[in-house]
């Protein structure tokens, strides 16, 4: 799949459709605003910097598709993503630098995405490496200047090499050019033999640099860690590099040698330019629940620590600078999605700045019986196919009718009019006390098959959609 910064925003739209059922505004907004990044980096330096990002604001009821959103968006590769709960800004023991770890966190993925795929590029090189390093380990060399057979050798040799004669082992150590291609040949004999996986079990010594220090645990001055600076890391550099042998498998030691061949090969400091340039031009932060951070009574105001975690966003959001571990990252280009529900605060309750920097404002739909049938079934996630995968592992077939799954959907959306409306998050209550029978039967010998029909959905749930009071426990 192409990365998520070169797709259209028809391409986007079309991604997030396999997980999201309508919300069309919304879609076409997140993609317009993606398409725009990259058509902002088409242009000529000057103009550029002028161009602010398209943030937006996803405004809807309880469950009906923003978060799930910003999940989907950021499955798509190849821009650094996060999402952030607003409200864990409010909780107690929230110190206001705290806000800017988003901006940390974005730069972390964006190194692990960078270090993910340019290990790709070197990983055929670091293969390379690593099979000529596991054959020095398996067939070391032998020791000088007396030299002795190595025993753990023979023991890896099929049997038609092992024809050693004491007349071979006097000529060991003198690197007779016969000895040298014998060792050729076996050297090549355990190369085929690696590649074959034949080895894989086999016990080998190998000595490899430690990672980390190990034997020292450093603390820094409070609040270092929150500025994302490890001081383990810092000094970690400093200590001399201990070479631990240790006795592992041969697949282990494949794992390890392979790890550090490709720290070799990474040219980590061009990994980390690449990451915040990343970070800084292609980077999207996913603020949900916002609502949560603007005032709650209206006609009162924000309360003072809602309002200050507002105060403290706003320079993430308008531009700043903000310190990694990896460098400065400079947040004006980055773009900010933020969503909530806004059935208590308005928003028009957040600081006008903050409403100020959210210029696109998108609205979701209340979601009703249709959308819920599709929800139902056509996501790549739907809970009917979650369901059947479930079954089918026991090896059940569960089959609904068309008009059982209706008969779902309209239960969910009538419960939702009649108590709260928690959107989709309905369908999973209805759908577990629906099949909580079924789902605890089997395995049984004489369940192969299920069918759920309409008259099947009306008993299990009538009596509880039928009683206020007990639909507003179970479903
Ligand atoms: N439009 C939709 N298409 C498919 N599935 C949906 C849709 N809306 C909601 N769902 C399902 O409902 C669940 C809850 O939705 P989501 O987390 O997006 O709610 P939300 O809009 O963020 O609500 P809240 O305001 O409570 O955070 C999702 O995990 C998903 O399974
Ligand atoms: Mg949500």
């Amino acid at each position: 799949m192409k990365p998520i910064f070169e797709l259209t925003p028809r391409q986007i739209v079309r991604a997030l459709n396999s997980y999201i059922i309508g919300q069309d505004n919304a879609k076409k907004a997140v993609g317009i605003a993606l398409r725009n990044r990259w058509r902002r980096y088409r242009i000529e330096d000057e103009i550029r910097e002028e161009i602010i990002p398209n943030n937006i604001l996803m405004i809807g009821p309880t469950g009906v598709g923003k978060s799930e959103i910003a999940r989907r968006l950021a499955q798509l590769a190849g821009a650094p993503f996060v999402k952030v709960e607003a409200s864990k800004f409010t909780e107690v023991g929230y110190v206001g630098r705290d806000v800017e770890s988003m901006v940390r966190d974005l730069a972390e993925m964006a190194v692990a995405q960078v270090r993910a795929e340019w290990i790709e590029e070197v990983e055929d090189d670091a293969a390379r490496q690593t099979e000529e390093r596991l054959l020095d380990f398996l067939l070391p060399l032998p020791p000088k200047p007396r030299a002795k057979r190595s025993f753990a050798l023979e023991d890896l040799l099929p049997p038609e090499l092992k024809n050693r004669t004491n007349a071979d082992e006097s000529k060991v150590g003198e690197e007779s050019s016969e000895y040298l291609e014998r060792r050729n040949r076996t050297r090549e004999k355990l190369r085929e033999r690696l590649r074959d996986g034949k080895l894989d079990n086999h016990k080998v010594d190998i000595k490899l640099p430690e990672r980390g220090t190990g034997m020292m645990q450093v603390f820094g001055p409070a609040g270092m860690e929150e500025m994302g600076i490890n001081i383990q890391e810092l000094f970690g550099g400093m200590l001399p590099k201990r070479n631990k042998p240790r006795t592992v498998t041969v697949s282990d030691a494949r794992r390890l040698i392979t790890a550090e061949e490709v720290d070799k090969l990474l040219d980590m400091d061009a990994v980390v330019t690449e990451a915040l340039r990343r970070t800084e031009q292609l980077g999207i932060i996913f603020l949900d629940e916002i609502d949560k951070i603007a005032a709650s009574e209206p006609g009162h105001g924000p309360d003072v620590s809602r309002e200050g975690v507002q105060r403290d966003i706003l320079p993430v959001i308008e531009g700043t600078r903000i310190a990694t571990k990896y460098g400065p990252v400079r947040t004006d280009h980055i773009l900010f999605i933020a969503a909530g529900a806004f059935h208590v605060a308005k928003p028009s309750d957040m600081i006008p700045e903050l409403q100020g920097r959210f210029p696109i404002r998108v609205e979701l739909d209340a979601l009703e019986t249709n959308d819920f049938i599709r929800i139902l079934t056509e996501p790549k996630n739907a809970l009917i196919k979650q369901y059947t995968a479930l079954l089918a592992a026991e090896g059940v077939e569960l089959q609904f009718d068309k008009s059982a799954i209706r008969e779902v959907a309209q239960f969910a959306a009538k419960i939702n009019e009649r108590t709260e409306n928690i959107g989709a998050r309905r369908l999973h209550t209805v759908m577990t006390t629906l099949l909580e029978e079924i789902l605890f039967k089997v395995p049984s010998k004489t369940i192969s098959e299920v069918k759920v029909t309409r008259k099947m959905v009306r008993e299990r749930l009538a009596d509880l959609a039928e009683d206020e009071d007990l639909s507003r426990y179970i479903l």
